[in-house]
């Protein structure tokens, strides 16, 4: 699968052996998740033939101190822009390895394999790099896409179960977004994850990003669901998690869609009937609607202060939706503490 992002090839390439793509370069790092390491040392060893960083995944080591630490291994390594880059890991791994090779000698090359569904579907494919910066997340970072992207598949099979939920939500999201068959198959398949999903939810959200890769237009329906979750997880400090955050989100989003008259409740049910299937979070915590009433117009404002408007994505249909600015962003919360 090859799609093109601001002129830039990429490649999405569905292949257990990924060493076919590095094996004749002899210029090459590794930049690797820690725990994924840990847990296919075995295979792993065998494949790396370069110096290899390993990161530690977490939200506070995505970080700009963690370039730097890149940037030295790089430079001890005499990397240059001809020299490949390789991400191995989850979001966090492939964001930092990304931004550190778009920014490296402007540019080197960059390969990456995604460890986690979240990644396969989402985080590495679609050319967003980030760090996070003084505690707001993703807040420096370029448009870099990979030149391959190899998804295998195998790599999910010691992937906790919070994880595959995480990535199941998003993959419900782009089912939502566009028609396509992902939202039967989804289910039909009863959670399981198969190369026919894979290859379904990449080809959908790639095809936004080809159309508009720098998130000006049409990229934005991708947001769907995320200025609730936003509120959701910055009201409980992230204790709410970005996929639980996001489900419930899709919920606040379909039930303001009906109320507004934008779907009937046909359209609705359908929306709504994935989410409960897979069992997917549909009530907010007393302890937290209590936060948003007190605290949710702050946090709105900040949004809004950032990016000058609030935007929703509302639903006009099963598997359609559209961008409506939001001039009362009380409307927002209520939704928050009426709808779920
Ligand atoms: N660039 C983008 O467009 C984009 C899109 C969505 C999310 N993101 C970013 O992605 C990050 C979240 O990424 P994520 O959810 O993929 O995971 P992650 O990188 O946060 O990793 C989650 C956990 O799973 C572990 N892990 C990774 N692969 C594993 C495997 N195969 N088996 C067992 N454990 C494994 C990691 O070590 C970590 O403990 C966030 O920082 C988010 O901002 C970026």
């Amino acid at each position: 699968m090859e799609y093109l992002l601001n002129e830039k090839k990429t490649e999405i390439v569905f292949q257990n052996d990924f060493r076919i793509a590095f094996q004749k370069e002899t210029k090459k790092v590794f930049l690797i998740d820690k725990k994924v390491y840990q847990l296919f040392e075995n295979e792993l060893g065998k494949i790396i033939d370069g110096a290899s960083f390993l990161i530690y995944a977490s939200e506070e080591k995505k970080s700009l101190k963690t370039i730097e630490q890149i940037y030295r291994f790089l430079g001890e390594n005499n990397v240059n822009r001809s020299s490949i880059i390789i991400g191995i890991g989850g979001g966090i791994t492939t964001d930092i390895t990304a931004f550190a090779a778009s920014t490296y000698k402007r540019g080197c090359r960059l390969i990456l394999i995604p460890t986690t569904f979240l990644g396969m579907i989402d985080a590495a494919i679609g050319g967003k790099t980030a760090v996070n910066f003084e505690g707001i997340k993703n807040s420096i970072g370029t448009f870099y896409p990979a030149e391959k992207v190899f998804i295998i598949p195998k790599y999910l099979t010691k992937l906790p179960e919070k994880e595959i939920k995480n990535g199941l939500i998003e993959c419900i999201k782009i089912a939502l977004i566009k028609p396509s068959k992902l939202y039967d198959i989804l289910i039909s398949n009863k959670g399981k994850i198969t190369s026919e999903i894979l290859k379904l939810a990449i080809d959908l959200k790639l095809d936004i990003c080809e159309k508009d890769l720098e998130d000006k237009n049409e990229r934005k329906h991708l947001n769907l669901g995320h200025t609730f979750a936003h509120i959701l997880e910055s009201i409980s400090n992230y204790k709410i998690s970005h996929g639980t955050a996001v489900s419930l989100g899709l919920r606040a989003a379909a039930k303001m869609s009906l109320q507004s008259g934008y779907i009937d409740d046909a359209n609705y049910k359908k929306i709504i009937y994935v989410l409960d299937y897979f069992k997917l979070p549909d009530k907010i915590p007393e302890k937290y609607k209590k936060r948003i009433r007190e605290n949710g117009l702050e946090i709105l404002l900040q949004d809004k202060k950032a990016t000058s408007r609030i935007n929703v994505v509302f639903f006009n249909g099963f598997q359609s939706v559209f961008i409506k600015e939001i001039i009362e962003p009380n409307i927002i919360l209520e939704a928050l503490d009426n709808f779920i």
